[in-house]
């Protein structure tokens, strides 16, 4: 018996402790993810208590630098030794810190942090900062994703989630994504008042990639209808798409970036709504106006910096440019057979990759049968029909390999399963 097979509890115990202290719905998805409990991680490694190891493609795409990088441990095991959480009375330089690091990277303008704990804070932060400038009708896109908390959830556009919490926030509109038409209509019934949240590629909605040119067309778009325009990046952000941001394809400046998940290094939870110096001014006036107790602590501070600067001296973002388009045309290869059956389309953009099926319930079946195979991916919470990778920037090319005969092996095994032939 391996060591944390020895030190974590039976592995039917923790399923028990969840049907009775965390919820009957989780512990039967454990169950059929196969009952393991994750207890360590390192790279592209995560390992369950029953000895065996997976490679990790999912992660939800908060490991663009893997598990436990060992810059962002040291950080953070140096911050817990000096000063893991603040007094909030005095200044703090690691909250000062990360945050010149992060505008380093922004688009140019875009200088003013504030850190929180998660995306849907990030998003919260935004929507009350559109407020304080008077932007009270909030425009979103279908299939967007922005979190689930109730304000987050009110700009997250899928009925599954919002139903069951109504009424959620007033004045919320809903328009087509990458459909500038669609947005203009929204926008000129609302001159003044709006604001207009987007992601560069919708991750959750199905790694939806717009053309050429849709970041640069709502930006124009919200100049012209007086829009504060607030670009989420929470998924798309910090080189997942092979460039920093999403926005740096199209070079626009949004009034608002919202970064999350990758920032935290895979270490310690922290996200951030950056803004330029404009829209950040009631922020900035009054440091009592959005507060939380444990927002820009500084032991997640010190994993933020450490990430940023990992980043840089490993050339990150280079990397995922590099190997995105390796991997989508890879991924491509292995699903060409089954494309026009069971495979409807493969895209992605960087490391942010989908595989969209024809049918909903092939994705849980090549989720399990990769999961028996010693693999884990995401599925998309705004689009069934998607399957989602986002490997880290750190993969190996073998281990590369190992996810593509691993991924032939799972979806031939899926179309037996649901009686799918190749159509060639
Ligand atoms: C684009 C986007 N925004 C916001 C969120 C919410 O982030 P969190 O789950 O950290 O609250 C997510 C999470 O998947 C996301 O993909």
């Amino acid at each position: 018996m391996s060591a944390e097979a020895a030190a974590a509890p039976e592995r039917t115990d923790v399923v028990d402790l969840y049907l009775k202290h965390i919820g009957s719905g989780r512990a039967v998805m454990g169950r059929v993810m196969g009952s393991m409990a994750e207890v360590r991680s390192e790279g592209v490694w995560i390992h369950a208590d029953d000895g065996r190891r997976f490679l990790d493609f999912g992660g939800y795409g908060v490991f663009i630098l893997g598990h436990r990088h060992p810059a962002v441990v040291e950080a953070v095991h140096r911050q817990i030794d000096t000063h893991p959480l603040a007094s909030r009375v005095f200044l703090e330089p690691v909250a000062a810190r990360a945050a010149q690091a992060l505008a380093a990277h922004t688009p140019p303008g875009v200088d003013y942090v504030h850190f929180v704990n998660s995306g849907a804070e990030a998003t919260e932060a935004a929507l009350k900062l559109a407020r304080a400038h008077g932007r009270t009708s909030v425009i979103t896109t279908r299939r967007g994703f922005h979190g689930k908390t109730l304000g987050a959830l009110s700009v997250t556009a899928n009925d599954t989630y919002q139903t069951p919490f109504q009424p959620l926030l007033p004045d919320v509109t809903q328009v087509a994504y990458d459909d500038p038409a669609d947005l203009e209509q929204a926008l000129a019934a609302r001159r003044d008042r709006a604001c207009v949240i987007v992601e560069p590629v919708q991750g959750e909605g199905g790694v939806r990639i717009p053309r050429p040119g849709y970041l640069s067309q709502v930006r124009a778009l919200c100049d012209a209808y007086g829009a504060l325009l607030v670009v989420d990046e929470i998924q798309t952000g910090m080189g997942r798409l092979g460039t920093w941001w999403g926005v740096d394809t199209e070079d626009v400046r949004p009034d608002v970036l919202l970064a999350g998940k990758g920032l935290s290094g895979g270490i310690v939870p922290i996200a951030a709504m950056a803004a330029t110096a404009d829209a950040y001014a009631p922020f900035s006036r009054d440091p009592y106006l959005h507060t939380s107790t444990f927002g820009a602590s500084p032991i997640a501070c010190a994993a933020a910096l450490a990430t940023v600067r990992a980043m840089e001296e490993e050339g990150t973002v280079a990397r995922a440019a590099e190997l995105g388009p390796r991997v989508l045309a890879a991924v491509r290869e292995v699903c060409a057979p089954y494309e026009g059956g069971l495979v409807r389309e493969v895209r992605g953009r960087g490391l942010l990759i989908g595989i969209e099926f024809a049918e909903e319930q092939a994705v849980g079946e090549l989720l399990l049968e990769l999961i028996a195979r010693g693999v884990l991916v995401n599925h998309s919470l705004n689009s069934t029909r998607v399957l989602r990778l986002t490997p880290p920037a750190v993969v190996e090319d073998a281990e590369l390999d190992l996810f593509l005969t691993t991924l032939t092996d799972a979806l031939h095994s899926t179309a037996d399963r649901m009686s799918v032939r190749p159509p060639r």
